[in-house]
């Protein structure tokens, strides 16, 4: 019998037209998997396409909007068409825009709700629902942040967000304990991506961080690569069977001693 780990797995990883998301597309890849590769930005996604291919393994590319039911839906079924039964889901499409409550843009709450909440249990129910009813094992993972520890002042919806989709990876391991599929939460520390790439001028975000320090939220300045968060990500889902990474926070090292 092929065990779970070792054979060649068939991937869906939202978010991965960048960051974080292409450079678990390309890790999975890069292991011979089937990977579909979903976001709204289809030129970007054939550019992870392209690297995932480049890499050994085969790539999917469709549009998807998590917060759209028949989105995801039509995602889901066509990848599985084209790729054969996912059992593997990567929660990883994700947005955050700074605001104060008092002051933030409504339609950036709801968005921020939508992508990172609603974006996180749309494509668990399509894909688990699969799993379930071919009695299959699987991992789905769900790409947490550090702001769940501590409010951030002026980021505190994001880590709200964050915070229900740990919540939900909590509860769904729960509700497919025994089945054979493993849920695993990876929580993000700082990383370099486009993430924040609109929060503003430098000065608007060196103010940002400013509050962060004085709340003990932002202890120093390392950062991370997006290949950083993947391998955590591929540790998770070829573990073998009979182990489960419930929790892996993933953090820079500080790049000089502390004052
Ligand atoms: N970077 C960090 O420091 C950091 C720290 C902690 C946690 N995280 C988490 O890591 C994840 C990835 O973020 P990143 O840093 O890689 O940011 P990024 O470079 O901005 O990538 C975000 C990805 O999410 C996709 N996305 C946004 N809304 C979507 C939607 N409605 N439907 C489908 N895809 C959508 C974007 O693609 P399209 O625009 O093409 O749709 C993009 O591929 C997020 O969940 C984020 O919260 C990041």
């Amino acid at each position: 019998m092929t065990s779970v780990e070792n054979r060649a797995r068939t991937a869906l990883v939202t978010g991965a037209s960048a960051g974080i998301g292409r450079a678990i597309a390309v890790a999975f890849g890069e292991l011979g998997w089937r990977v579909a590769v979903g976001a709204r930005r289809i030129d970007a996604l054939g550019e992870t396409a392209t690297r995932v291919t480049d890499a050994g393994g085969t790539a999917f590319v469709q549009p998807l909007d998590v917060t759209d039911p028949d989105s995801v839906e039509t995602f889901a079924a066509n990848a599985t068409d084209a790729l054969g039964p996912i059992d593997v889901l990567v929660n990883n499409a994700g947005c955050a825009w700074p605001g104060d409550i008092a002051a933030v843009d409504p339609d950036r709450l709801r968005d921020m709700l939508a992508t990172n909440v609603l974006g996180a249990l749309l494509p668990s129910r399509a894909v688990v629902a699969r799993l379930l009813a071919a009695n299959a094992p699987g991992d789905v993972v769900f790409i947490s942040s550090d702001a769940v520890h501590n409010p951030r002042p002026g980021l505190v919806t994001y880590g709200a967000t964050k915070a229900a989709a740990e919540h939900i990876a909590r509860g769904l391991a729960y509700e497919v304990e025994g089945t054979g599929i493993r849920v695993t939460t990876v929580r993000v520390g700082p990383t370099i991506t486009d993430f924040a790439s609109e929060w503003g001028d430098p000065q608007q975000f060196g103010a940002l961080v400013e509050r962060w320090q004085h709340f003990g939220n932002q202890r120093h300045w390392g950062v991370m690569d997006p290949s950083d968060v993947a391998r955590a990500v591929v540790l998770a889902v070829t573990t073998p069977p009979g182990v489960h990474f419930d929790t892996i926070e993933v953090q820079p090292v500080a790049p000089r001693p502390l004052d």
